[in-house]
């Protein structure tokens, strides 16, 4: 018998407020048909006032608890992957922590960027295997709309707010991947390329939050590379090809990067859950954002094999393999 990570519930939230492309037009030199030929992105949801990366995370792992059919008092660590915290500290995972009434456990913020969810679920894993956590809430969450800068046309259009949670809970298996729950996790990184998609401020250095910078055309260079060789070495570990894989649900940054992995690694389109063209790309958020929607239309069902992966600032990359 060996420990495993089952994926016990999902949730997500997003901000009321839609901007669609029109909507952006008016703001920068763009148009829709520009953004939905190089990306997909078709909408994004931008927060209100008031609305912030703690409250969409709390409202997204409600969701995942009722749906895992658990109470608050059940978790033992809470994971949230954000680059848009609240405050500088403490731990957006406190905060969520405290506003779910939770005073047992532990909580703290994993920084992956895009990666954050990959990361998130990976450390949660090691947690359970360990024996050091029986209960994790891991969440996305974000609020991108705060650090983008208005009048840089190049990354405005990209990106949206929003959060997304699931519940992972120990259970037992045989060790193959026959078992439910997470059968693989990858995760790497590449410092060299820190500044090629970076946030110019921050409290060491200008005091300030600052705002996103990114060269695209490299970063798209890079996610086609990293995620499809990730991909493939976490489907190879788990003694697998990429045709046993039911769904992949990838980290929604820009349809032509999904095709190029696809490609790749020959995968058709209807077994990729695709939601950029509504929520653009919500970094952390955008793995459970994109699960949340597949699980509850009834898209992915128990037993399934689901692959995750995201790549995002770092370079940071990684992948997860669960069976539902
Ligand atoms: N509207 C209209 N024109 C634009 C816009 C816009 N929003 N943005 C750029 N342009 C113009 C440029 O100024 C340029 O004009 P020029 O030829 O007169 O100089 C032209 O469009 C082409 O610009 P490129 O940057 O070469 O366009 P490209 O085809 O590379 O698309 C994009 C840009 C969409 C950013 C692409 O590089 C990309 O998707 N990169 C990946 C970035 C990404 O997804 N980052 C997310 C974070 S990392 C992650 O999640 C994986």
């Amino acid at each position: 018998m060996s420990l495993r990570s089952a994926i016990e519930g999902v949730g997500s939230a997003l901000p009321k407020r839609i901007m669609t492309n029109a909507d952006i037009s008016k703001i920068v030199d763009t148009s829709d048909e520009w953004i939905v030929e190089r990306t997909g992105i078709k909408a994004r949801h931008i927060a209100a006032e008031g609305e912030t990366t703690r409250t969409l995370a709390v409202e997204a792992a409600r969701k995942a608890l009722d749906h895992a059919k658990l109470a608050p008092g059940d978790i033992d660590l809470i994971i949230v992957a954000t680059s848009t915290p609240d405050k500088t500290f403490p731990a957006t995972a406190t905060q969520v922590q405290a506003d779910l009434g939770v005073t047992t456990g532990a909580a703290f913020d994993v920084q992956a960027v895009c990666s954050g969810f990959v990361y998130g679920l990976t450390i949660a894993d090691n947690f359970i295997r360990g024996g050091q956590a029986k209960c994790v809430l891991v969440i996305g969450s974000e609020t991108f709309s705060r650090i983008l800068d208005w009048n840089d046309r190049t990354t405005c259009v990209l990106f949206g707010d929003g959060a997304g949670a699931v519940v992972v809970r120990a259970s037992t298996g045989l060790g193959t991947n026959q078992d439910r729950g997470i059968l693989q996790c990858q995760i790497h990184s590449d410092g060299r390329y820190v500044d090629k998609l970076h946030v110019d401020g921050g409290p060491s250095t200008t005091k300030t939050v600052g705002h996103l910078r990114m060269e695209g055309r490299e970063v798209f260079k890079h996610a086609v590379t990293n995620i499809a060789s990730v991909m493939a070495e976490t489907i190879a570990k788990a003694g697998l090809v990429p045709a046993d894989i039911d769904w992949f649900v990838p980290h929604q940054a820009n349809r032509r990067i999904l095709e190029g992995t696809a490609r790749k690694l020959g995968i058709s389109e209807d077994r990729i859950v695709i939601t950029l063209d509504q929520h653009g790309n919500t970094s952390a958020a955008s793995i459970p954002l994109a699960l949340d929607a597949a699980v509850r239309d009834g898209r992915i069902k128990k037993g399934q094999l689901v692959l995750m992966e995201a790549m995002g600032g770092g370079f940071t990359w990684g992948a997860v393999l669960a069976r539902f």
